[in-house]
């Protein structure tokens, strides 16, 4: 890995305040030259958004939120918080479509709206994409893999800010990767898929149970730009692990 390296940190529906006192360590590491192509973003839960970007002010780690209502601004929508809303507290990206929201009813359809909205309002979209356990065993996973992307993607002319993150279903929160050949394989599947869209080269992250083990096993793998890392980036000790060992 030679070029920028992307380090995402999801916090999904964890972490307090004093949860921030942990990474300074972290904000010294991201300083140093050594790791000048790693691009490290933080997703904590909305009610801390405010709290990470202060206390990332001045460094290079970026913050952003976990999801986004389909409407661009303001709306009459209890409890969801707006592309807009996002950007004014100064989050640079959003994670769309993941598939504990897919899980719980968001569909294509839905994601496609979300991406266009937070592109409307300059915000980055970490799109996530992944077939189930199901899927792969029915050996569907390039049909379903090319489903998320053409739908997901409908009718967006310019891709230079979307990230892709592969994360199988059955490898979030499990323990359990792909085998390296399988992933490869798949990487490349959505490359395929990409390519009948885009000339552009989209940065393609894993995600799933990456951890401070399998990361120099996983930093290995072909066509890789970085990883979305849940339960493991909460800690930052962790955290900085995966990032020394894919960067050394
Ligand atoms: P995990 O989560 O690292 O805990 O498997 C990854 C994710 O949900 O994006």
């Amino acid at each position: 890995m030679t070029n920028n390296i992307y380090f995402i940190a999801n916090w999904k529906m964890y972490g307090s305040l004093s949860s921030i006192n942990t990474l300074n360590k972290l904000i010294n590491l991201s300083k140093l030259k050594k790791y000048k192509n790693a691009i490290i973003i933080y997703f904590p839960p909305f009610t801390l958004i405010q709290n990470f970007i202060n206390k990332f002010k001045t460094t290079k780690i970026s913050v952003g939120g976990q999801n986004c209502h389909v409407v661009e601004d303001y709306g009459s929508f209890t409890g969801s918080v707006s592309p807009k809303m996002l950007k004014d507290l100064g989050c640079k990206y959003v994670i769309l479509g993941h598939s504990e929201n897919r899980i719980e009813g968001e569909s294509d359809e839905d994601i496609n709206k979300k991406i266009r909205s937070a592109l409307n309002k300059n915000l980055k979209v970490v799109f996530c994409i992944g077939e189930t356990l199901k899927e792969k065993r029915k050996k569907i996973t390039f049909s379903v893999l090319n489903r998320q992307i053409n739908k997901g993607l409908k009718g967006i002319k310019n891709l230079n800010n979307i990230i892709i993150a592969y994360e199988p279903v059955w490898s979030i929160g499990t323990g359990l990767i792909p085998k390296d050949k399988e992933l490869e394989l798949n990487v490349i599947k959505i490359k395929k898929i990409l390519s009948k869209k885009t000339k552009l080269r989209l940065p393609i992250l894993y995600g799933g149970s990456v951890n401070n083990k399998n990361i120099s096993n996983l930093k290995n793998i072909t066509g890789i730009n970085g990883f979305l890392v849940g339960s493991a980036s909460q800690s930052s000790k962790k955290f900085i692990d995966i990032i020394k060992k894919t960067i050394n």
